[in-house]
């Protein structure tokens, strides 16, 4: 087994080989505009790691891990026109360095693309993936669509939020790691645990980068901290803040989340206070911890080297510490 490093590397390289000039420029430059904006690359590390886990060669998996990155970031770009996000790893949105019409339709085509990847793969492993990939794509679609509802809700309940993070986010980073599975040919019972251990991570995953959407440093985060304030997402930290809030504090958080300044800062700054001073940020480190957890006792009962649980651990240590 390779170190992370590595298996970075080695899917840089084979990205490098997917983008190639192509007209319309139109609609392919914001493609790899975005592609080669670089990001952490978890996923596709993650499958190619799973796949030496379950004893294959990694390189048969780049073309997995590439769809999976492909995918991504498809979700990220119409996610930043939902969200109107005007920064994406330290640059501009697609929509907002292009116009919004591109940023639908290269991002349709990405998507497109992303399927097109297994093609490379022999009929039965194509047909698993296929098959992974459609339903972990609509549930992503349902969770996104969860996320945009529950803006302008007032009575969202943590298991909702739950549901809502493991759909949009979790349920790709499980489907990163099953499709690992898949490529090495490992038993169904394999498979699916290896897709719980990424699920649980994804959702302590995303608890993460709702904690760093308000408390990221502004100088390297990459995106506009205090956007999910600005929008009204109704994340753990909100969701807990009312929970933990005397009635009076309850009224004056839910009224800061009514309100859309056209300066958002002193709003951001008092929603900030009132994460802090309620213990949600708090809860929330615990709970990414909780998360993690789960993720490790998953594991306890697959059948890979301790060697192999020893570095699928260090990778979830190093989500949960990180700062980007
Ligand atoms: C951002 O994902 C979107 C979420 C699901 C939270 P990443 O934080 O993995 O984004 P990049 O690819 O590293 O930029
Ligand atoms: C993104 O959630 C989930 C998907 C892209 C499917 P966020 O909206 O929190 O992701 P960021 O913070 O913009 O990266
Ligand atoms: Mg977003
Ligand atoms: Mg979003
Ligand atoms: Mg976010």
């Amino acid at each position: 087994m390779q170190n992370i490093q590595s298996y970075h590397e080695a899917f840089l390289n084979h990205l490098n080989t997917f983008i190639t000039p192509k007209e319309p420029t139109s609609l392919y430059n914001p493609i790899h505009y975005i592609i080669q904006l670089g990001g952490k690359r978890l996923r596709p590390v993650l499958t190619l790691m799973t796949a030496e886990i379950f004893g294959c060669n990694y390189k048969l998996a780049l073309d997995a891990a590439l769809s999976v990155e492909v995918f991504h970031n498809f979700s990220l770009v119409h996610d930043d026109i939902m969200d109107d996000a005007p920064l994406r790893r330290g640059k501009e949105t697609v929509h907002e360095k292009w116009d919004l019409n591109t940023g639908i339709l290269s991002g349709d085509a990405m998507l497109i693309m992303a399927y097109q990847l297994f093609e490379n793969y022999e009929p039965k492993i194509f047909q698993d993936l296929a098959k992974l990939f459609s339903k972990t794509a609509l549930e992503v679609c349902e969770g996104q669509q969860y996320d945009v509802d529950f803006e302008t809700r007032e009575d969202v309940t943590i298991p909702e939020y739950l549901k809502m993070i493991e759909y949009k986010t979790a349920v790709l980073v499980g489907a990163a790691m099953k499709m690992g599975a898949i490529v090495a040919n490992a038993s169904e019972s394999c498979q699916n645990s290896i897709y719980e251990f990424g699920k649980n991570l994804g959702i302590a995953f995303q608890l993460q980068d709702d904690y760093l959407d308000a408390f990221g440093n502004p100088e390297t985060f990459g995106k506009q901290v205090g956007g999910d304030i600005i929008e009204n997402k109704k994340t753990f930290l909100y969701l807990k803040g009312l929970e933990f809030s005397s009635a009076d504090d309850k009224r004056q958080l839910e009224h800061l989340y009514s309100v859309n300044p056209s300066d958002p800062t002193d709003k951001i700054d008092a929603v900030k206070q009132f994460f802090i001073s309620s213990g949600s940020s708090e809860a929330t480190k615990k709970e990414i911890e909780n998360y993690t957890n789960k993720a490790f006792s998953v594991l306890n009962s697959v059948k890979i080297s301790e060697e192999h649980k020893n570095a699928l651990r260090a990778f979830g240590n190093d989500l949960m510490t990180r700062n980007v």
